[in-house]
């Protein structure tokens, strides 16, 4: 019943190519996907297929060979008749594949074709994305969306080394609420920056990219401009959500690489938590490298009970990766990135084994995006309250809060913000 699967080279946000794909069904259904990409990327990941040895077109970055496993090997597997779930095809797209990180046929071939083939069952069942999406479990909720204000790291050409600094309305109500306090925060950095003489300049996702040196220089700007809006800074207020990524920063000795200092594991964790002190930070993904496992151990310990410790680059929204760090009790919470495992059902998998293991999850965009808003559906439908999609500017930015309104919209009934699991986790 699947008889068109197509796909075209695009270009992302960053403007390196990327793939979109169409799949029509046949009673008419269709459906399309925009395939994100990421930049500061962990080691296990799903693998993106590139034209690596073609560097005559997009220094090598081209994705036709990616189009050609979607228009050859994948659609060829698609048009067999019987197929009862996009379960099943995900699964037989993986034994297609046949190698562990979907780097034969492309990852992002292979969750461009989920994420369209989920869209086209969505329509021909009638109902929204995130209707399609959610489990019988699951009660489904709008998330509390985590804007990217400020951006350093790999994805912004200035000294700040943690990554993402982002600001939370937790005293929001509703979803349209969220994003007005998103974006007046946003406007009010804005003006502050202006005023301090500093650049207003963008990084990858829209967040300014001022040159400042120090994580607490960026904590403390946002905390200024939150006032200047005209809300109060807390955990029950504006709070903050660092994402470091720590593995950028990670010196081949071992050492992190903050601002001027270096420091050692545990002088890192002992630097967060003063900043949790000293700032409403609630949550802090990747603070410690992928590899440093020994180091998430104790930042789990001494953190773990106050604030919410996301993993990214160590889990790569891999089940078989999360279900052992529950086990071992790294972490309490999970980035869920559909392009790092590369399918909508491994997904869906990876959200189920948080919530049973009692970690919470954030649904998350990547650096280089399309307008493709997918994740907002998946942030409802799993019912997890936390979604991180950029700044509240940018049109691939603000295509997943846009379509966050229109459900929030669509659906009046659906509740607004963390779970209370969560929130009473951390004694909000
Ligand atoms: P990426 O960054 O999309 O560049 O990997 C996002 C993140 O680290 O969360
Ligand atoms: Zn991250």
């Amino acid at each position: 019943e699947i008889i068109n699967v197509d796909a075209l080279e695009i270009l992302d946000s960053r403007g390196r190519p990327t793939l979109s794909v169409h799949i029509g069904l046949a009673d008419g259904s269709t459906g399309w996907a925009g395939v994100p990409s990421g930049a500061s990327t962990g080691s296990r990941e799903a693998v993106e297929l590139r034209d690596h040895e073609d560097d005559s077109r997009y220094g090598g970055a081209g994705v036709l060979k990616a189009v050609g496993s979607v228009e050859g090997e994948i659609a060829r597997l698609l048009r067999r008749c019987g197929w009862t779930s996009l379960a099943e095809v995900d699964e037989a797209l993986v034994e297609l594949d046949g190698t562990d990180d979907k780097s034969r046929l492309g990852a992002n071939a292979i969750v461009g074709v989920s994420m369209a083939l989920a869209r086209a069952l969505a329509a021909r069942e009638g109902g929204l994305l995130y209707e399609y999406l959610v489990s019988e479990q699951v009660a489904p909720r709008l998330p509390v969306p985590h804007f990217n204000v400020l951006n350093g790291g790999v994805h912004a050409a200035n000294p700040l080394d943690f990554q993402e600094f982002m600001i939370a309305p937790m005293c929001a109500t509703s979803m349209s609420e969220a994003v007005q306090i998103g974006a007046e925060v946003y406007a009010a950095l804005r003006r502050r920056l202006a005023a301090e003489g500093q650049t207003t300049t963008l990084g990858d996702e829209g967040g300014f990219a001022p040159q400042l040196t120090d994580p607490e220089e960026a904590l403390a700007l946002l905390v200024t401009a939150t006032e200047n809006a005209g809300y109060t800074p807390g955990l029950r207020g504006v709070a903050i959500a660092l994402d470091p990524a720590a593995s950028e920063f990670r010196e081949p000795d071992g050492s992190y690489r903050v601002g001027r200092a270096r420091l050692s594991t545990s002088e890192l964790i002992k630097r967060y938590a003063v900043m949790i002190e000293d700032y409403p930070i609630w949550s802090i993904e990747d603070g410690l490298a992928e590899d440093d496992e020994d180091g998430w151990h104790s930042l789990t310990g001494r953190l773990g009970d106050r604030i919410q410790l996301v993993g990214d680059d160590n889990f790569v929204t891999n089940p078989k990766i999360i279900k052992s760090a529950i086990e071992r009790g790294i972490g309490n919470a999970a980035l869920i990135k559909l392009n790092q495992i590369g399918t909508v059902t491994e997904t869906l998998q990876a959200i189920a084994l948080c919530r049973d293991g009692g970690y919470a999850q954030m649904i998350s965009h990547r650096s280089g995006e399309t307008h493709d808003d997918f994740i907002a559906d998946l942030a409802v439908a799993a019912g997890c309250g936390q979604i991180k999609s950029g700044a509240p500017a940018r049109g691939e930015r603000v295509a997943k809060y846009n379509r966050l309104l229109e459900i929030a919209a669509h659906d009046p009934h659906l509740p607004f913000g963390l779970p209370g699991v969560i929130s009473r986790r951390h004694a909000f």
